[in-house]
């Protein structure tokens, strides 16, 4: 898909860029123009990413030092940041008896304490160059639970108070904070759990006949969800949360 530079100029840091939903969110922002740079945990993401026009750093958002250097090294070479995507993430599926304090931890070192270090690192930057637009990838789960997914659905609950907070707090500098929700969506993630069902089969059907719209989403169907908020056309959202799964919260 061609763009139309919906994103001129934008510079932009992403975590968790190196597949599915990111992956797709850095192709839709390259091709809209946007200087994209990507912390991932997976090295072998790099050559996916990098061919698509966007830099690639190997970072585990869950170590807040680094996540703090890889930010004041790229704001370098970019000149600069507009954008933030905080996207890096995985699911643990535990009932709560089962799920250990070490798991909870790290669930939450990479998606609750990871989205913000990494607003709170590029935040003066931002501000800096005027103003720009913070995403947090959130979920379905951010508004209602599903069964074994504790720290999962924790994590994505909290992340919306901290958009909440930050859009407050930072709405006087020209920065914008929102969260995008997808839906159950078809990427890695998704097929990973698909694969340790009994029956990977029935298991996508009842998926499909989960979702108002009978199909799961298309990484693509996300993403273009996160150019609105990052461009002009969302000037006048914040502290919102845009929900792009296919009507399954509508039931
Ligand atoms: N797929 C879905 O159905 C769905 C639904 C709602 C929300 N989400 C959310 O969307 C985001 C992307 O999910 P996806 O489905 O594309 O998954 P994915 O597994 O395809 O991609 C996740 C990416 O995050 C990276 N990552 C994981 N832990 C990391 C860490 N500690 N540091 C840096 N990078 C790390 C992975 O290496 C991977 O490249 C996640 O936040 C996920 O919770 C997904």
């Amino acid at each position: 898909m061609a763009g139309n530079g919906r994103l001129d100029g934008l510079r932009v840091l992403l975590t968790g860029g190196g597949s599915g939903i990111g992956l797709a969110i850095v192709q839709r922002y390259v091709e809209e123009g946007a200087i994209v740079s990507v912390a991932d945990l997976n090295p072998a993401a790099a050559p996916a990413v990098e061919s698509l026009g966007a830099r690639f750093a190997a970072v585990d958002v869950a170590d807040a030092d680094a996540v703090v250097a890889w930010v004041d090294q790229e704001a370098a070479a970019l000149g600069g940041i507009d954008v933030a995507v905080a996207g890096a993430g995985y699911q643990l599926v535990a009932m709560a008896t089962d799920l250990t304090v070490e798991q909870w931890d790290h669930q939450m070192a990479v998606m609750l304490r990871g989205p913000f270090v990494l607003f709170k690192s590029v935040l003066p930057y931002v501000i800096e160059g005027g103003g720009g637009s913070l995403i947090v990838i959130g979920s379905n789960l951010s508004f209602a639970g599903m069964t074994k997914t504790t720290s999962y659905t924790a994590a994505k609950h909290g992340v919306i108070g901290l958009v909440q907070v930050l859009a407050v707090d930072y709405a006087q500098d020209g920065v914008r904070v929102n969260a995008l929700c997808p839906g159950p969506t078809d990427t890695p993630l998704i097929r990973r759990q698909l694969e340790e069902a009994a029956d990977p089969a029935a298991k996508l059907a009842q998926w499909n006949s989960d979702m108002v719209l009978n199909r799961l989403g298309t990484p693509e169907e996300i993403a273009a969800g996160a150019v609105f908020l990052a461009s002009d056309e969302s000037s006048f959202v914040t502290g919102s949360s845009l929900m792009i799964d296919g009507g399954f919260t509508a039931w």
